[in-house]
């Protein structure tokens, strides 16, 4: 009787999707928004410097999150395959989240210092260079394209206002900072970044 309902009145079908979604809501995202404080005040994660800004806008623009996750679930392949999982406290500073949704290649949320600067410098110039086999597209041109870092004061003031504890002082060095760099460079410094400021948080 009741699944006849449910297949057959939209209006049950609707009233049933949104009991759903605000349970979900109440149970899973509105305690993490209340406990945002405590969560960096027990967590070793720092924000981004300047530069990793610049990088991860570069990896936002040439669409890396459309292939690469940085989610790793609690499950055991997962966690076997691509290093420890998740925290909370790893999206602490993050807006937006590049949790991505497709695995064309490996999941980056661990991958500072798995490889040098320059390993990373080849591959992103030539993937195949390294890894023969390799699908990933080649961006050379991210080596000759230089940061202005006109923008980057405005960036770390918006991700201020969003509660990331920039000081004015770091803010106002950050155009000198990223000034000059080539677009892949911040990249590096934004890769070598991943995972590595909470990776010695206990798991509470
Ligand atoms: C079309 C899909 C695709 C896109 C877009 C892409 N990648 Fe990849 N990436 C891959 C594949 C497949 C691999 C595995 C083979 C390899 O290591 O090259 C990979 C590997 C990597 C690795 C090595 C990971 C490891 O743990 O060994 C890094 C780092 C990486 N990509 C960074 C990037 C960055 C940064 C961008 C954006 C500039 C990007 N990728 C864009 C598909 C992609």
């Amino acid at each position: 009787m009741l699944s006849k309902d449910f297949t057959q009145s939209l209006v049950i079908l609707i009233v049933a999707t949104v009991l759903v979604a605000s349970f979900s809501i109440v149970v899973l995202i509105v305690p993490n928004l209340v406990r945002t404080d405590e969560i960096r005040l027990r967590s070793m994660a720092i924000p981004l410097t300047a530069v990793q800004v610049a990088g991860r806008d570069v990896y936002i623009s040439e669409g890396c999150h459309v292939c690469h996750t940085q989610m790793v679930r609690n499950i055991d392949p997962e966690v076997k395959r691509d290093g420890r999982a998740n925290k909370e406290a790893d999206d602490i500073y993050e807006y937006p989240n590049l949790w991505g949704s497709k695995r064309t290649g490996p999941d980056l949320t661990n991958l500072g210092r798995k490889y040098s600067d320059q390993w990373q410098r080849i591959h992103l110039m030539n993937p195949r260079q390294v890894v023969p086999t390799s699908l990933m597209p080649a961006y050379p041109w991210l080596f000759e394209q230089v940061l202005s870092g006109d923008d980057i004061e405005d960036k770390m003031r918006a991700l201020q206002t969003l509660g990331v504890p920039y000081t004015d002082n770091e803010i106002d060095k950050a155009r000198l900072a990223v000034k000059g760099m080539t677009k892949g460079e911040a990249l590096v410094q934004y890769l070598q970044s991943l995972g590595q400021d909470t990776a010695g948080d206990q798991e509470r």
